[in-house]
């Protein structure tokens, strides 16, 4: 172990054989159903591929949601907090709670299918994800893949952004395209979207947690 204190300086070259320890960023998932961007970050993180990340918990709003059976399988915590007729803030204020208390420093957005108030925004500042799938500003909300193909593009994709009080609104962190094949339906686009959300996501994160990045304006940049 090196010494803190100034004054004893390790022998020369010493300094590369360091291995910094740093802690490894804690990750709350939230959900409301499936849970396949969920498990693609988990896989990610036990394969090796996606590094310096632990997933903290995993919070549903939906009690029969099949990512919290994921969660369970693979022996993550995780917690099921209904959302169904509750106060948005209310609900929020539990969510926020469980993160802090589960020591959740970024929150992930997988399928969580809920605005988020204003104060669990404010609570995580420039701390929590969202995966959608289309190449934002188009097709924000629901079904947004069926919006792609019935508009008739001929690329499609997904976004990861920084999430803010507006819908599929906040700063973008990645997306990734892909063309829209003339023998496409909306179900077989959406599935190839969803291929790219799994990678896209966990690269995302990757970005994120390396911290060499800023926002200028809108506009997320590498530093
Ligand atoms: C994904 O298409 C994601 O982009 C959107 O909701 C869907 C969730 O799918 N926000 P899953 O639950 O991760 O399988």
């Amino acid at each position: 172990m090196i010494p803190e204190d100034g004054e004893s300086k390790p022998p020369e070259g010493a300094s590369s054989l360091r291995t910094e320890v740093r802690p490894l960023v804690r990750l709350g998932i939230l959900l409301s159903g499936r849970g396949s961007n969920f498990q693609a970050i988990a896989k990610s993180i036990r394969d090796g591929r996606l590094k310096g990340v632990e997933i903290a918990v995993v919070i549903s709003n939906v009690g029969e949601a099949a990512g919290i059976s994921t969660a369970q399988q693979l022996g993550l915590p995780h917690e099921v907090l209904v959302s169904k007729g509750r106060a948005r803030a209310e609900h929020d204020a539990d969510v926020v709670r469980r993160l802090r208390e589960h020591r959740a420093d970024l929150v992930c957005l997988a399928g969580y299918m809920r605005l988020l108030s204003p104060e669990f925004i404010s609570a995580f500042p420039n701390r929590i994800l969202n995966i959608h799938p289309s190449l934002l500003p188009a097709f924000p909300g629901l079904d947004a893949q069926q919006q792609a193909f019935d508009y008739g593009v001929k690329w499609a994709g997904c976004t990861v952004h920084f999430v803010d009080e507006h819908l599929d609104h906040g700063t973008i962190i990645l997306q990734r395209a892909i063309p829209v094949l003339d023998d496409d339906d909306a179900h077989s686009l959406a599935e190839r979207i969803l291929a790219e959300e799994h990678i896209a996501y966990g690269e995302a994160i990757a970005r994120v947690v390396s911290g060499a990045w800023e926002i200028r304006g809108r506009r997320y940049v590498k530093r």
